[in-house]
């Protein structure tokens, strides 16, 4: 995909050109430059930068009027805006309003790569998710990155929920394993409220060290640490009137546990270093793929900021708990993946999806995507084959490893057997079958005796057999030769 930078600077515009793209260099750019802010507003309309750098020390207009005008144009465009006059003040001035940020003119390039990567994602995460039911609901047009789907019972019970609650401001808590979209659900619940024209910003709580996310989300003042030669703004302060999703809220400390309780309770916080209380407008979405209850019980997070988040708790389901959604979510990421690589896929055929069916999804709804993703990369043909899907995922499951779950058998006979089935001529008689029922059943006995000392209560309960069936197959498959202490017991 094509991302589009407009800069208005007289001064640093090839400057900052270049460095954009040393940044960025893994995104398909288009950048624009211009000093004329009336040229600027014009580009906007026409292209729908995803980012817009503003140089504060331009005349002819202030950088409030200018960022109004662009979020007019587009609500969802990442203002930056940057100084070279030392004046920060007014700088700070634009955040209150919704700019994205700001840069000190020359910038450090460690600083700017990083506020220009934040940009750009908050940009693409303002774009509106919606929840659909089926993708018979999409346009031809669309291709679904902006989709979260599912028809299964416990998905309906989520859209209505989300159609209580989307618009009023209660705080929100996402339960869910690794990969069931929990994220997704939190861009959708924001797009469907009325704060849908201000910032949507999520941080990972998991991600960077305790001093560091306290700074991030409260901000700091100059001197506040060793590191701190400039006041800085935090997410709570950037994203008034917007909403927040706090991801890995479990890994919070318990200093930014405290102040996040101010926050919900009162609307209000100091930054780090700061005596001056600061009053913020945002919507609190948590996530978490921990129990937080756990974590209570370790003492690791206030059981009072606990029960304020769990008001409104959503648990999203395993995937494995709403097979009925995997088919429409086959086919969404079909079409997805077909518009990423230029491939015209239709669906799964009949073994494939079979299998896909089959699959535990352990990693949920992003492994089925990535799973996806895989095969319609490497795909021949409009018709993803199981062997499509095999060959990227799953991996086959290590037979060593003690506990396999039923499904995971499945993937790894299906790959095991596959290269005997189709070296088999379509005319060819076989006994396929036979072979691999008894390998396995006396595989399984004889393994089980030895794990148990050969004592058959012990390795009929382990097997799920009666002491009856179990004596035959010792006899059908003469595996008492070689015994040494058969117990009769
Ligand atoms: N219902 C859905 N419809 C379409 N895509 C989905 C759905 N649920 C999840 N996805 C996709 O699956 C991937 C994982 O989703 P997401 O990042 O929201 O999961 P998560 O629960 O936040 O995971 P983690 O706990 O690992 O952060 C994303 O690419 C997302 O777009
Ligand atoms: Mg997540």
């Amino acid at each position: 995909m094509n991302y589009h930078f407009l800069i208005v600077d007289g001064r640093h515009g090839n400057d900052l050109s270049s460095k954009l793209r040393d940044a960025l260099p893994d995104y398909d750019l288009t950048i624009l430059v211009t000093a004329d802010c009336q040229e600027a507003l014009h580009l906007a309309s026409t292209h729908h930068p995803s980012v817009i750098f503003f140089d504060m020390c331009l005349p002819g207009i202030n950088g409030i009027d200018f960022l109004s005008a662009a979020k007019k144009i587009d609500h969802a465009v990442s203002v930056i805006m940057t100084t070279s006059c030392g004046n920060v003040s007014d700088t700070i001035e634009t955040i209150k309003h919704g700019a994205f940020d700001y840069l000190t003119m020359p910038t450090n390039i460690d600083l700017f790569k990083q506020v220009v990567r934040k940009a750009l994602e908050c940009n693409i995460l303002n774009r509106r998710i919606r929840y659909l039911h089926s993708t018979k609901d999409l346009d031809r047009s669309e291709h679904g990155e902006d989709v979260m789907i599912g028809s299964s019972p416990k998905m309906m019970e989520i859209w209505k929920l989300i159609g209580k609650i989307a618009d009023n401001d209660a705080t929100i808590l996402i339960e869910g394993e690794s990969g069931t979209g929990k994220e997704l659900l939190a861009k959708a619940i924001y797009s469907h409220s009325s704060r849908n024209t201000k910032p949507f910003l999520a941080i990972n709580c998991a991600a960077m060290p305790e001093a560091l996310l306290e700074s991030e989300l409260f901000g700091h003042e100059k001197g506040a640490f060793t590191d701190a030669h400039q006041r800085r703004i935090g997410k709570f302060e950037h994203c008034n009137g917007g909403t927040i999703l706090l991801d890995e809220i479990s890994e919070m400390s318990m200093i930014s546990q405290s102040k996040l309780l101010r926050v919900l309770e009162n609307q209000e916080f100091e930054r780090v270093g700061g005596n001056t209380t600061i009053k913020t407008n945002v919507r609190v979405i948590a996530s978490t793929n921990a129990n937080l209850m756990d974590a209570v019980l370790k003492k690791t997070f206030r059981l009072d900021l606990y029960h304020r988040l769990k008001g409104v708790t959503i648990n999203l389901p395993p995937l494995r708990e709403r097979p009925e959604d995997i088919t429409i979510l086959i086919d969404l990421f079909c079409r997805i993946f077909s518009v990423r690589y230029g491939k015209r896929i239709q669906g799964v055929s009949a073994r494939a999806s079979d299998y896909l069916h089959k699959c535990p999804w352990n990693g949920n709804i992003r492994e089925l995507k990535n799973a996806i993703g895989s095969a319609v990369a490497t795909a021949q043909g409009e018709i993803l084959r199981l062997e499509d899907i095999l060959q990227g995922k799953p991996e086959m499951p290590d037979p060593r490893m003690n506990v396999m779950e039923p499904n995971e058998y499945y993937a790894y006979f299906v790959k095991l057997l596959e290269p005997r089935v189709e070296a088999y001529h379509p005319d060819s008689i076989g006994n396929l079958y036979q072979q691999v029922c008894q390998g396995l059943e006396k595989a399984s006995i004889e393994l089980a005796l030895k794990k148990n000392g050969n004592n058959q209560v012990l390795t009929a309960k382990m097997l799920g057999i009666s002491r009856n069936t179990l004596r035959n197959r010792i006899d059908r498959y003469s595996l008492e030769q070689g015994s040494e202490q058969r117990s009769l017991t």
